[in-house]
């Protein structure tokens, strides 16, 4: 049997108090939608279709796949109309997969549990035993166990408040099943919407046999509706990324205290502080040590190398056995060789960096190619930007930046060449020679700091360097 996912989107999430639609909510940095049609993917349906309303052009630019099958359901008038929107572009003979959009952690195990069933021609319920059961609808069972129907919680009586066995709002069933169980809804309830949950009750008395799967963890299909459950989201998404990563021979100073906001790839005995930060994709080496506070995005690390505290590396490569930071800074397109160090301070942008160069201090390095075992002097300025263009910097293997020199672009520093400390380049220099551009030091005889000016002293002074109408400095 093909299976059709349909994803419900449409509704406004009015208990996020957001002006970003409940869906595009991030969780661990992207949409909770993004979750969702992330995992049904991986059920390699044939089609997905994305019931959507609330927010609508800003869902689907949100998640830009081409494939992606969208459903306009102009009024939300509950789950069970939003899934008969989509119904019409669903196969008859297909198994229809229902997920939510605010049910982001589920796994494809489970789903394929839930998809089984409804092969044979049952409707299947994926249900959880949870501790606290506020919010959800609540699984009514008759005197012999079996499911009579599902009851919202705003439709229940006390008793049936009690129950702690959930409805997680996922089904599944063969599309001509489901259809007709929902023409059969009625929107007869407290809150005047057609309730998909009440294609339960509905299968019970018609006869359709209904198959309840249990969740393996009430985690998996927690619902998102407000800033709490995101952020109870988050922290389980981010116990359960730590756990990979330390299954994989990650060592975490603090499972708590990392963020894995992307696909982390780790080799043996890495090592990684606390408050680390990584988005994207993250690769690192074997023994590679992050230091704490350090962000990645969309970086690789060769093995050996150190990111010392407070780092932030953005599309950057970084050869084996390199040194970075404290408070370094690797821009997109910066590419470090094997043991480079860029010290605290520096900023790498567009640059790439030949084995054994150093730039230990102070330094921006933008739009540059540097050579091996190069030594570029604290307080070292490429000036890439004339104010309209940018100019690329070259410098030889083997070159002495002195410190405190500003390299004018486009100039090219010869293989071996030196700068003299305090240099403006804008010329390039020849390999294996000293270059320096120096005002000539001179000693003044018998100059004396000033004295304490007063008041009208000082305003006449002012009044005469700056004109009548400058304002004086308070004291
Ligand atoms: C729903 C279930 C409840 C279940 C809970 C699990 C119903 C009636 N109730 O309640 O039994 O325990 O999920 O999380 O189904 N949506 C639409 N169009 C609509 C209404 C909703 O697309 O007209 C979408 C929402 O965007 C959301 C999902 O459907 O992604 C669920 O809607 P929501 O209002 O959050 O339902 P719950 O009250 O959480
Ligand atoms: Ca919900």
């Amino acid at each position: 049997m093909p299976l059709s996912v349909v994803i419900l989107a449409a509704g406004q999430g009015r208990r996020m108090n957001s002006d970003l639609p409940k869906v595009l909510q991030p969780l661990a940095g992207r949409p909770l939608l993004r979750h969702v049609v992330d995992t049904a993917r991986a059920l390699a349906p044939a089609a997905v279709h994305v019931v959507h309303g609330h927010g609508g052009e800003r869902v689907r630019a949100a998640l830009a796949d081409p494939d992606l099958d969208w459903v306009l359901q102009a009024e939300q008038l509950g789950t069970g109309h939003a899934v008969r929107q989509a119904l019409p572009r669903v196969p008859e003979t297909s198994c229809v997969l229902v997920l939510y959009g605010d049910v982001p952690l589920v796994s494809a195990t489970t789903l394929r549990r839930l998809v089984a069933p409804a092969a044979t021609g049952a409707l299947a319920l994926l249900t959880a035993e949870v501790p606290e059961p506020k919010g959800y609808g609540r699984i009514v069972r008759d005197s012999n166990g079996r499911i009579a129907r599902i009851v919202e919680e705003r439709d229940a009586d006390a008793a049936q408040r009690a129950i702690r066995e959930v409805n997680t709002g996922l089904l599944a069933a063969p599309a001509a099943t489901l259809r007709r169980l929902l023409d059969g809804v009625r929107a007869d309830n407290a809150q005047r919407e057609y309730y998909l949950t009440d294609v339960v009750g509905l299968a019970v008395t018609g006869g359709v046999a209904v198959d309840a799967i249990q969740a393996p963890s009430p985690i998996e299909v927690m619902g998102v509706n407000d800033k709490l459950q995101l952020a109870e989201a988050e922290a389980a998404l981010r116990t359960r990324r730590a756990r990979a990563l330390m299954e994989a021979g990650a060592t975490l100073a603090d499972p708590a205290r990392i963020d894995i906001r992307g696909e982390v790839n780790v080799g043996r005995d890495v090592f990684l502080d606390v408050n680390v930060v990584l988005e994207g994709r993250v690769t690192l080496g074997d023994r590679v040590r992050l230091g704490p506070n350090c962000t990645l995005r969309d970086v690789t690390i060769g093995a050996d190398t150190q990111v010392h505290a407070n780092s932030v590396l953005e599309e950057a490569s970084v050869g084996e056995d390199c040194r970075i930071g404290p408070f370094a800074r690797l821009r997109p397109g910066a590419r470090l060789h094997a043991r480079v160090h860029v010290g605290n301070f520096v900023e790498v942008k567009n640059t790439e960096l030949g084995a054994g160069s150093k730039a230990n201090h102070l330094t921006y390095l933008g739009d540059a190619t540097v050579g091996r075992d190069v030594n570029v002097g604290a307080g070292t300025i490429t000036c890439n930007y004339d104010g309209q263009n940018k100019w690329p910097t070259v410098i030889g293997d083997r070159a002495f930046i002195g410190s405190g020199a500003m390299l004018v672009a486009p100039v090219r520093i010869g293989a071996g060449a030196t700068i003299g400390a305090g240099s403006t380049v804008t010329v390039s220099t020849p390999a294996g020679q000293l270059a320096l551009t120096r005002a000539k030091q001179i000693t003044v005889e018998g100059w004396q700091r000033p004295a304490k000016a007063t008041p009208d002293a000082k305003a006449a002074r002012i009044a005469e360097a700056l004109g009548p109408d400058a304002e004086s400095p308070k004291k």
